[in-house]
């Protein structure tokens, strides 16, 4: 019998599409024993916005959510979410400081790494994946899934190429928006099996609703693990219900080694977590978004814009919007549409749009983009955009964190200055993580926020933070999960 691996993702990706990352430890670890006694082979549990959300909103200490969780997982392997030289922030950070960050999740006992870049440049992968191969971690390399006219699936092939060449131990197909159709999840997985031969785990949020549908076909191609979650925190703008796929994969004569009869034990258990959470629960994220299938624009992405629009008074533009989009995506490279370049591409439509003239207005992060410190894109920049943007300006085409000087002692005297008595690497990497929240979170000047109202408004927007500075974005969930 064919195995297939299950990869729950109810404790990270799971509220984070759904509950605005906000599901507390303590209403993790309860049920964990029994979970991990389920024959689920991977939870995924840390990373995302969890790191950032956890100290940010509820006064915990991201690290020790680690210590507790793996304490209780003896059988499962632990995974999380690792966004290459971003790690769980929205910047590129040096090389010294991600080689910490690893190495301090290693010791803490992460058992895989899942490693993504926004733009599939694997050049922002290497310092990550060296790091954690090194110290004995599975490491699973991410492709970003989207649609675009350069990628193709030689260009998947391409890019899958360049992670084993690192000696990765598995690859991920991350279908950040749910565009996977079924058709593509088969001749994804079938020519990623055969030109290249790795494991594959396929990563599809629920949001067009054809995740279950992209993972059944993917399982026929061959994939050998696949992602799910509990199913009172399933569909939407999350992901298939690991019953429910547990149960379809064993009639058809799969063994995915999980016993249904546990599972059924731990969905009563998340139902009440979902109920406490509704607060933070939107309706519109619980439902299939179709919008996705003809625009392929991200759900959480067009809310977005039609939040900026109706701040600009201007909301019946949202037919150009929406036609502007594709066209600065195509401008800008064939950009996946994930944290940060949803929000790249979004913020200059609505520019170009309002403004009257493409480009005469761009965003610091459009230039960024422009100039390469984001990392290669898809395609070229289109030349005439470029121009435009940079004049006679230089793009770099190195490695962006190879401009980096490492930062680690510097931080780690700046907290001292600040008063912090000898801090642990683990505060190091809080505060050069997150500088404004990671100090407060370290001096105690934070608290736990309180659960919202079911159907009011969730208080605070993320607080992002590029190259030092402080913006307020719309990040939805999904777009960086
Ligand atoms: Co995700």
């Amino acid at each position: 019998m064919a195995k297939v691996k299950i990869v729950d993702l109810t404790l990270r990706d799971a509220h984070q599409s759904l509950l605005a990352t906000r599901m507390r430890t303590r209403d993790m670890l309860p049920i964990l024993e029994t979970f991990d006694s389920a024959g689920i082979y991977c939870f995924e549990v840390w990373g995302g916005a969890t790191f950032d959300a956890c100290h940010r909103f509820l006064n915990e200490n991201p690290w020790e959510r680690l210590r507790e969780i793996r304490k209780r997982v003896k059988n499962a392997l632990i995974s999380m979410l690792l966004r290459g030289q971003n790690l769980v922030g929205y910047r590129h950070y040096p090389d010294d400081i991600v080689e910490k960050f690893v190495q301090k999740t290693v010791e803490y006992g992460m058992d895989v790494f899942r490693i993504f870049d926004a733009l599939n440049d694997v050049r922002n992968l290497v310092t990550s994946i060296k790091v954690a191969k090194k110290l004995g971690a599975h490491v699973q390399g991410a492709i970003c899934y989207t649609i675009s006219p350069v990628h193709t699936i030689e260009k998947y092939i391409e890019i899958a190429n360049e992670l084993a060449y690192l000696e990765v131990d598995s690859l991920c197909i991350k279908d950040m928006a749910g565009l996977l159709s079924p058709k593509m999840a088969y001749r994804l997985v079938k020519a990623l099996r055969k030109e290249v031969g790795l494991p594959i785990d396929v990563h599809s949020h629920y949001t067009s609703g054809m995740a279950s549908m992209a993972l059944l076909k993917a399982v026929e191609a061959g994939a050998k693990m696949i992602d799910t979650v509990m199913s009172p925190l399933s569909g939407g703008t999350s992901h298939p219900p690991t019953e429910s796929l547990v149960y379809a994969l064993n009639e058809l004569g799969y063994d995915t080694g999980v016993d249904l009869d546990v599972l059924l034990e731990v969905r009563e258990y998340f139902m009440k977590i979902r109920e406490k959470y509704s607060g933070y629960l939107d309706w519109r994220s619980t439902i299939p978004d179709t919008n996705v299938l003809v625009y392929q624009i991200p759900g959480g992405m067009f809310s977005n814009l039609i939040a900026q629009l109706k701040e600009y008074n201007a909301l019946d533009k949202l037919p150009e919007v929406l036609k502007e989009v594709p066209r600065v995506r195509e401008d800008l490279g064939y950009v996946p549409l994930v944290t940060p370049t949803s929000q790249i591409v979004g913020v200059q439509a609505v520019l170009n749009v309002l403004t009257g003239e493409r480009y005469k207005v761009v965003t610091k992060e459009t230039r960024d983009l422009v100039k390469g410190m984001y990392g290669r894109t898809p395609a070229p920049i289109k030349e005439e955009i470029r121009k435009k943007i940079l004049g006679d300006e230089k793009p770099i085409d190195c490695r962006p964190a190879d401009l980096l000087e490492p930062e680690f002692e510097k931080r780690r005297q700046e907290l001292i200055e600040a008063g912090i008595e000898d801090p642990s690497d683990e505060d190091v990497l809080i505060y050069a993580l997150f500088p404004q929240t990671g100090l407060k979170f370290l001096k105690g000047e934070l608290e736990e926020e309180p659960f919202p109202v079911p159907g009011g408004k969730i208080e605070g927007k993320f607080k992002v933070e590029i190259e030092g500075e402080v913006f307020e974005v719309n990040v939805s969930p999904l777009e960086e999960s």
